[in-house]
């Protein structure tokens, strides 16, 4: 299995260019095959999520031309079976958008129950009460959930919670049913509007995405469309917290700073300072950081995807601090790895209480999910001596060129696979 092995230390200087949004990438993916037509999407990042969903789509059919490494040509005109192997929904939860997308499109679809994962059960009940209301029918079969339906219908849909998948799982399906639906209490994430914009460059009728009233006209085809992919938020504040905890410069370029707010409030409360530009932004840490309280919300709150960074940079923050993660009921896992490199923290229900101290120290850790294994890199950068974090296939689901990138912001970091390849490591960095 492939590790990093890090050795702390360096504060992170430089400049680092942010790569397109997975979480958007994998709505727009989906959505792509709902035309017969060619799609062109660009800024596409070269990440595993995006990768095993491509492979998805091109294995019921779809003609998929991986023209650069962020760029995709994908005509969604020869899909020939409607039912998505359970192998892709092992490998990312997002393929259940390939349900919204067929059920659109053909009226029936056919995907493997997404299981739980590793930061909470993550049910699926929202999607499938918006099916339900457009008129599908849904049933649960062999680990697969079947929906079809004669037609779709427009339809008044109230979410209970506020669900990234259901919006635009229930927003797919929408934009080709008949007539008009509303989703009440939608999430307004920059990648749920997204979606929205892309459906719109396709021909669809979706209006007041990014509000929690998402208004709908289904259409009777979709066309071709050419799409440029919005920058990664989380893997913009993720590069932000490692300028922080690092006490280091960093000029985050590629960026719409209107989707960081959250982070940059929360940065400019422990101490950092934030400068805006057009599409970047640099976050400058000189002295210890401050502590402070957060809460993850959605979107414009503090992003749940975002926790795990700033749950490191406080763990280094003078003065005690509170995380509390309302959204997903187990992410915090990470904090026992935090804790073997000397962080003091307690964790009651869903929330942290982190006791900053001075210093982490490096550890063998492993990652326990995507962000947080970004976390732990964080902290293995932060940390004295040597940090090797396992398990980073977590991580490469969802930071294209992560070692490559903090390589050159001044980090010592390197992907080894074996017991050779770290002593040499230890040799070469002393
Ligand atoms: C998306 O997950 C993201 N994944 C997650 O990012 C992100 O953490 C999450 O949104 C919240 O922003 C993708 O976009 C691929 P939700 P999603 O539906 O859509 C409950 C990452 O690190 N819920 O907004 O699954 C659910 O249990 C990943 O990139 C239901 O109860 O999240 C949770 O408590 C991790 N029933 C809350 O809603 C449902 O039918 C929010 O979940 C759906 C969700």
């Amino acid at each position: 299995m492939e590790q990093y092995i890090i050795k702390g230390g360096n504060p992170l200087v430089g400049e680092v260019e942010i790569g397109g949004a997975k979480n958007a990438a994998l709505g727009i993916l989906a959505a792509a095959i709902m035309t017969d037509d060619t799609v062109r999407i660009d800024n596409l990042p070269d990440v595993q999520d995006v990768n095993v969903l491509l492979e998805a789509i091109s294995k019921i059919g779809a003609k998929v031309d991986r023209i650069s490494r962020t760029s995709a040509l994908i005509n969604g005109s020869n899909i020939g079976q409607v039912s998505v192997d359970y192998e892709y929904i092992k490998k990312i939860r997002a393929s259940y958008y390939l349900l919204g997308a067929l059920l659109g499109k053909y009226k029936k679809a056919e995907v493997p129950l997404p299981g739980g994962c590793n930061i909470g059960s993550r049910p699926i009940d929202l999607h499938l009460k918006g099916f339900k209301a457009l008129g599908a029918t849904t049933r649960i079969a062999n680990g697969s959930i079947i929906a079809e339906a004669a037609q779709l219908r427009g339809n008044h849909i109230y979410l209970d919670t506020v669900s990234v998948g259901a919006t635009i799982n229930i927003m797919m399906a929408a934009s080709m049913a008949e007539g008009r639906t509303v989703i009440e209490n939608a999430a307004k994430e920059p990648h749920v509007v997204d979606v929205a914009n892309f459906l719109n460059s396709m021909g669809a009728n979706i209006k007041g995405a990014g509000t929690d009233v998402i208004r709908i006209r289904g259409v009777e085809r979709l066309h071709a469309t050419e799409y440029s992919i919005i920058p990664d938020q989380i893997e913009a504040g993720t590069f932000m917290f490692a300028a922080a905890a690092t006490r280091g410069d960093v000029i985050v370029k590629n960026v719409i700073p209107k989707h960081l707010e959250a982070t940059s409030v929360k940065l400019m409360e422990i101490g950092c300072q934030v400068e805006e530009f057009d599409d970047v932004v640099r976050v400058v840490a000189t002295g210890r950081l401050n502590n402070t309280n957060v809460k993850t919300l959605p979107y414009p709150g503090y992003p749940t995807d975002m926790q795990p960074q700033i749950g490191v940079a406080l763990a280094l923050a003078n003065g005690t601090s509170l995380v509390t993660e309302s959204i997903f009921e187990n992410r915090f896992k990470y904090v026992d790895e935090l804790v073997r490199m000397g962080a003091n923290i307690k964790v009651e229900g869903n929330t942290a209480v982190i006791y900053g101290c001075e210093k982490l120290t490096g550890a063998r850790v492993s990652a326990p999910d995507l962000r947080a294994g970004a976390a732990l890199v964080i902290a293995g950068l932060a940390a004295e001596g040597i940090t090797i974090v396992d398990d980073i296939v977590y991580i490469q689901r969802g930071y294209e060129c992560f070692e490559e990138k903090l390589r050159g912001l001044g980090a010592e970091i390197e992907r080894v696979s074996s017991e050779k390849e770290i002593q040499k490591f230890k040799l070469r960095v002393g």
